[in-house]
């Protein structure tokens, strides 16, 4: 498939897809979204990376579903236009690997939403965020009402999603939003040193690690525990064995 509006690059073991609609600030459209689940469907299936990072070319990460799209559709229509992004964003959420958000500007409504679906986020000084949908009439549509609580606190979301207000990213930052803030010229460097760190360690203790976390924190905590111990005990079949004979002869792993 020849992909128009994402560009996926391969850095060794780092992918990197950049969202590039930048004459509309990265808006989500219908096409993004058949090309973002055919390329989950290759990152599945050959599983080129250990660590992907998603970033956004010009000036948005992304300003938010495309509202030229939204405007025409009718109330069975969004229920349909919702629910597939919902899915393709959990289908971005699960992938086995981590994926790290490169906010490089606006992250507004769906821009949000899909930082959210990423694992960790990290910002650059001139990024904004916000769930502006009550300003058009909308709530959020790609899970945004419940991934923002679970992530900043009921009462920290209930304020953003009702004000509308956007929240830079400092303040991000503060609420635990974002993991980390760089200037701009800095912030794919800084995505790269984090996923390059990530990339080194045991890939299956990364995946299985992600896999526990995101499953757990919707569990009952001693559910959480059972699938904790089961992956922990996985562990021992090959990659932890050689992660701890590698420290007790002082060597590097052979992963
Ligand atoms: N959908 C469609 N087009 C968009 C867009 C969006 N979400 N955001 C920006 N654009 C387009 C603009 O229409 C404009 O196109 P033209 O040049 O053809 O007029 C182009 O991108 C540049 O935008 P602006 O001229 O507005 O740029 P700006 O720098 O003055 O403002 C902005 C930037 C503050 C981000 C402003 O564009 C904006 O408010 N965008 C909309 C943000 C928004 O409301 N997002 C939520 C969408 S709803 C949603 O996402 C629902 C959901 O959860 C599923």
């Amino acid at each position: 498939m020849d992909y128009q509006i994402l560009k996926p690059q391969s850095f060794g073991d780092i992918g990197v897809l950049t969202i590039s609609r930048p004459k509309s600030l990265n808006a989500l459209n219908s096409l993004f979204f058949t090309e973002l689940l055919h390329f989950l469907d290759v990152v599945n299936t050959d599983e080129p990376y250990r660590v992907l990072i998603l970033t956004g070319e010009g000036k948005a990460f992304v300003a938010g579903a495309d509202i030229a799209e939204m405007v025409d559709l009718d109330s069975a229509g969004a229920l349909r236009f919702s629910e597939k992004g919902q899915q393709i964003l959990l289908m971005l959420e699960i992938l086995p690997i981590p994926v790290i958000a490169a906010v490089n500007g606006y992250a507004l409504g769906g821009g949000c939403e899909l930082a959210m679906a990423c694992d960790i986020r990290l910002a650059s000084e001139n990024a904004l965020f916000g769930q502006p949908e009550v300003n058009l009439g909308l709530i959020p549509g790609y899970a945004g009402t419940q991934r923002l609580p679970r992530l900043i606190g009921l009462g920290n979301a209930l304020k953003w999603i009702l004000s509308g207000e956007p929240v830079d990213a400092r303040e991000a930052y503060r609420l635990g939003l974002v993991q980390g803030v760089s200037p701009p010229e800095k912030l794919m460097d800084d995505a790269f040193k984090l996923a390059r760190t990530i990339a080194s360690r045991g890939p299956d203790a990364v995946k299985h690690a992600k896999r526990v976390m995101r499953k757990g924190i919707d569990l009952h905590f001693e559910k959480g525990m059972d699938l904790e111990k089961s992956y922990f005990a996985k562990q021992f079949e090959k990659e932890g064995e050689e992660g701890m004979k590698a420290f007790l002869e002082k060597r590097k792993p052979n992963w």
